[in-house]
């Protein structure tokens, strides 16, 4: 099997401070990949490396020097020189942490904000459709002003809306948090549908358990280099990974 997704000696600075070290990792087609790790170990750094925005701080900020090597590859093409837009448009797709609606919009005004790959009607109705299909409250509230979405409610949205760029990947970056665990598990199990739609899924989690019992493979990041990896079960057994890194 080809791998959808590999990453090889991924190291990103922000000028003195070095984030990632050698970072490597690969993830097969319609795959979920569950990311866990400890408070500042770089999980949202590798997530916006993949998205292509780090790139694209290194080209336009003023304030600090950032420093990104490795290669990283998407569908057999290499996309660590890549700007965000392109690599969406090739179907990686960021869900990023805490991610806001824009308020004043409507729920469906959001979700077609999603689609801005496309101007093809037919493809905008049909992608709407399947969202709606998953989250059948976003189309209940489809008029009303995102702003006013309870947490659980705007995490939906969020991924609803990285679902109308139509991924082939979607990177999602801690879906749960601030969520209360009743809205917590119709969350993972819609993020679980994704992937039976054959949606490939390098999920980023603190509720690194559910995370895991989600997941085929799992990675553990900390202090910017992948301490341990494999399939998800033997990471969850594993007293050291449990004791150290998952807080379990
Ligand atoms: N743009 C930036 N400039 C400077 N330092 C940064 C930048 N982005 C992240 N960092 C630093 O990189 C480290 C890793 O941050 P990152 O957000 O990737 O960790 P994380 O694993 O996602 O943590 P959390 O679990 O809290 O979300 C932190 O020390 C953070 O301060
Ligand atoms: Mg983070």
């Amino acid at each position: 099997m080809t791998a959808t997704v590999e990453v090889r000696d991924l190291t990103v600075a922000y000028g003195p401070a070095f984030i990632l070290h050698g970072v490597s990792l690969n993830a097969h087609d319609g795959e979920m990949i569950s990311m866990v790790g400890p408070n500042g170990a770089g999980k949202t750094t590798l997530l916006r490396s993949l998205a292509g925005l780090v790139r694209w701080e290194q080209k336009t900020s003023r304030q600090v020097d950032v420093h990104l090597e490795g290669t990283i590859t998407f569908r057999g093409r290499r996309i660590d020189p890549l700007l965000p837009h392109t690599i969406a448009a090739q179907g990686l797709v960021l869900c990023p942490e805490r991610r806001r609606p824009f308020r004043e919009l409507s729920v469906r005004e959001n979700l077609l904000a999603g689609a801005y790959l496309t101007r093809e009607r037919r493809v905008i109705a049909d992608q709407l459709a399947d969202v709606y299909r998953l989250f059948p409250l976003l189309e209940s509230r489809a008029r009303q002003r995102a702003g006013t979405l309870s947490g659980g409610e705007q995490q939906m949205l969020a991924i609803g809306r990285a679902l109308m760029s139509r991924p082939h990947m979607l990177l999602i970056d801690e879906p749960s948090t601030g969520l209360a665990p009743l809205v917590k598990e119709p969350l993972f199990a819609r993020i679980r549908e994704i992937k039976e739609m054959g949606i490939g899924i390098l999920l980023v989690e603190q509720d690194a358990a559910t995370a895991l019992s989600m997941a085929t493979r799992g990675y553990v990041l900390s202090q910017g280099r992948i301490v341990a990896e494999g399939p998800a079960e033997a990471l969850m057994a594993d007293e050291v990974v449990r004791r150290s890194y998952l807080g379990l």
